[in-house]
């Protein structure tokens, strides 16, 4: 073969390898393409984010939301509301309604999209059912929320300027192999405060910025529950905080998560808990890491 010809082929067998091995991996394993699209937002998918620190914008997009079951999965599931209007930026919370039909404990996974496709990589969930597999006991019905927002970056896009209405598409499949069931039970608003799972949340959502013994970006949080407002040693607060003088208990702190500056003006924490049922249970958690000894921490 001649020599061009040759180093032709080195180059083309490797990269129709390397498709070949992508297609099959993509082809191969929901979860990987799952993955993928998560760390791309390819083909409409969104991302996950931990918190909503971006300033609300003028601009607003519908977002309207739809539902799907697979068949061999016997759950009605629907939107409480089909659509809300947002503002770029704008932290938003809205409720998706699930029944278990059967009279057994079933376990489903919810996929999604957004369309159109170019507005996947800036819709962006802080909270959502569809993270992880979901049990719902035989005949029992949830109300799971959704936190989200539309990055304002959006904004900048020259091809999404005609972006106006958002869908988001979620579907319901049966698990085929679950690995982090949670229990939908944890949105009932009646349940008893769950400091176990407050204890991921604030791991999830907190420990960025807060520890339970050592001042990070945000005050230590180990002895909270109870504390004068702004008096953890070493922490430079905001005047607002500092002079609040009150000592943190369920009723403030749940009201403080919900959105601190409105709470008390002129504080400097930047993200809020938009669910009731998240904040109860990462206050539980502040109580009972409160009420034990440091040394047991
Ligand atoms: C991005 C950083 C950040 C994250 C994430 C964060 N906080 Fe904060 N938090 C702060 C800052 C900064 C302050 C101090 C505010 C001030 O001085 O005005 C604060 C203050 C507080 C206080 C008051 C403490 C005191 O000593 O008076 C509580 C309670 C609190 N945060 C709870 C939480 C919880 C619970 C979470 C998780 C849901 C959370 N924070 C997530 C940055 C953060």
């Amino acid at each position: 073969m001649p020599r061009a010809r040759r180093s032709h082929w080195r180059v083309v067998i490797p990269l129709l390898l390397t498709i070949a091995a992508m297609g099959g991996l993509v082809s191969y394993s929901a979860t990987l393409y799952r993955l993928f699209c998560a760390a791309t937002g390819y083909n409409g998918t969104t991302q996950r984010v931990l918190a909503d620190t971006a300033a609300e914008t003028g601009r607003a997009v519908t977002v309207r939301f739809e539902t799907q079951t697979a068949p061999d999965l016997p759950w009605r599931f629907a939107p409480v509301q089909s659509e809300v209007r947002v503002h770029l930026g704008e932290e938003k919370l809205v409720f998706f309604a699930a029944r278990n039909l059967s009279d057994k404990p079933l376990i489903g996974h919810a996929t999604f999209n957004v369309t159109p496709y170019k507005a996947g990589p800036y819709f962006n969930k802080i909270q959502c059912f569809c993270f992880s597999d979901e049990r719902l006991g035989p005949g029992e019905s949830a109300t799971m929320p959704v936190d989200f927002y539309v990055d304002p970056a959006l904004d900048q896009d020259a091809n999404a300027k005609d972006l106006t209405v958002i869908t988001l598409s979620y579907t319901f499949f049966p698990s085929a192999d679950p690995t982090d069931i949670k229990d939908l039970s944890r949105f009932d608003p009646n349940a008893p405060p769950d400091a176990a799972r407050g204890r991921e949340l604030f791991a999830e959502r907190c420990a960025a910025c807060h520890g339970l013994d050592e001042n990070k970006g945000g005050p230590m949080l180990g002895g909270v529950f109870g504390r004068e407002a702004g008096t953890a040693a070493g922490y430079p607060y905001s005047a607002a905080l500092k002079n609040w003088g009150r000592a943190w208990d369920e009723a403030s702190l749940d009201r403080w998560l919900a959105d601190p500056p409105v709470f008390i003006p002129g504080v400097k924490m930047p993200i809020r808990v938009l669910d009731a049922n998240t904040r109860r249970d990462i206050v539980a958690y502040l109580k009972a890491e409160s009420e034990r000894p440091q040394a047991a921490r």
